[in-house]
């Protein structure tokens, strides 16, 4: 099969070394790529929202399948659009992602929470509002109980969702989002939810709206500073698999959250044939959705696809030709943790263009380093992006993972380089 990957991350830098480990892999294409990805897989100079573009590649190259990385192609109808390709044209591959429709469950906070209401899936209570119920709003805030979670109800890049801890901020916050449409379009409808106390955790599962398979867990350090402090990030590391997912509440999160999910897709007609990221908070032992995405998470899929020993490529043709409830899926033994090398100031500014130094050291063989935020600039490679590059390791525990992670750290350099030492810490 030919394969064209979208984006340009750590995240598909991931997906692209698990697709080549693929048998059925014949040609792999990346859009835009990053240097560490040109070095596995052909770069085509391609933007993931050229549409037609990706359309004409996709017929020109003969791609059987077109696997979408980020969101925003998704949520603005990159399924739909190559579905109409192949009526049109004679594109005989498919999609890795959901119909326009069916994103919204990441692209609307309110779709996605109508949706869960629905179909009796265990949620944070809400409320949605827009600038013709402001004053009502500001009356539901005032009685509501704190901290009070505020999110603007479309995209906007990992930053609408606000945890006041008084009302007057609060409010303050509403206003903003609403009023000031702090996050413009995305933002003129906000979602006031409940706040759920727990830890975090994600659960990846690939589906065609029938069926699905679970593609593994991971917990993600999203916090700029060690201990979980300072401002939320796109994430900083990550490990799988977690401690408190054992058999018992992987059930619990299958019978009340995935299959309900998987089940609302069809019972709506909603056409979904790609990953589902469920974010869930494990509230004393009984997992509740914060939020779905319609994508892999990043860094989390530079943990998860390491640890997954199933042919992926295999697993996207029986997402496409109905056999997915069909394949075994199998774990690595091993536990993993990466440790996302970020640039200083990030996720406020940061400069980009410094050189990076150490990407040819020879790496033990349980250990992969992803490129995030890097182009090449003639011979160098410098960086591009807030988050830079990710190191994954496989150890007998996951501190043994996270230790070798910090260990290959220590000879890759930037100017201004920072990450953090203490991913799964709690669990030491
Ligand atoms: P989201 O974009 O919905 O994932 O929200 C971003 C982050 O805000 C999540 O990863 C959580 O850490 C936090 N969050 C969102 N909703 C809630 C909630 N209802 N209770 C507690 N934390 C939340
Ligand atoms: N790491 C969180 C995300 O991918 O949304």
């Amino acid at each position: 099969m030919n394969v064209l990957i979208l984006g340009s991350g750590g995240r598909e830098h991931a997906l692209a070394w698990k697709i080549l480990q693929s048998h059925h892999c014949s040609q792999l294409f990346v859009a835009p790529g990053n240097p560490g990805i040109a070095s596995i897989a052909n770069i085509v100079d391609m933007g993931v929202k050229d549409f037609e573009g990706i359309k004409s590649f996709c017929i020109n190259s003969k791609i059987d399948v077109l696997v979408v990385g980020p969101e925003d192609p998704l949520v603005n109808g990159i399924y739909d659009f190559m579905e109409h390709a192949k009526t049109e044209n004679d594109w005989k591959g498919f999609v890795v992602g959901p119909s326009k429709e069916a994103a919204q469950l990441e692209g609307s906070k309110a779709f996605s929470k109508k949706f869960m209401q629905r179909n009796g899936i265990p949620t944070a209570g809400y409320a949605e509002f827009t600038k013709d119920n402001f004053e009502e709003g500001k009356i539901y805030i005032a009685k509501h109980s704190l901290p009070i979670v505020l999110k603007a109800d479309g995209l906007a890049a990992g930053k609408g969702v606000v945890i006041s801890e008084t009302h007057e901020d609060a409010l303050q916050v509403f206003e903003e989002m609403i009023i000031h449409q702090q996050f413009g379009k995305a933002s003129s409808k906000v979602v006031i939810e409940e706040f759920l106390k727990g830890i975090e955790v994600s659960v990846f599962v690939l589906t065609n709206g029938v069926d699905y398979a679970i593609l593994g867990h991971a917990k993600d350090y999203k916090r700029i500073g060690e201990g979980d402090t300072g401002l939320n990030t796109g994430g900083m590391g990550c490990v799988t698999p977690v401690p408190f997912m054992d058999e018992d509440f992987m059930q619990k999160v299958e019978a009340n959250i995935i299959a309900p999910t998987v089940n609302g897709l069809a019972k709506e007609g909603l056409i979904y044939n790609g990953f589902i990221f469920f974010g869930l908070m494990n509230v004393e032992g009984d997992p509740q959705v914060i939020e779905y995405n319609c994508r892999m998470g990043d860094p989390e899929t530079e943990v998860v696809l390491p640890r997954l020993e199933t042919d992926l490529l295999s697993l996207f043709a029986a997402m496409d030709n109905g056999t997915l409830a069909d394949a075994n899926i199998n774990f690595s033994d091993g536990h993993f943790a990466t440790v996302v090398a970020v640039s200083g100031g990030y996720p406020g500014d940061y400069k980009k263009n410094r050189p990076i130094t150490g990407l040819n050291n020879q790496l033990p063989s349980s250990s992969l380093v992803f490129q995030a935020g890097t182009k090449q600039d003639g011979e160098a490679i410098v960086t591009n992006g807030g988050r830079v590059l990710t190191v994954t390791s496989k150890g007998n525990s996951m501190q043994e993972a996270v230790q070798q992670s910090l260990a290959i750290l220590k000879d890759l350099h930037f100017e201004g380089i920072n990450f953090r030492n203490d991913i799964g810490y709690e669990f030491k």
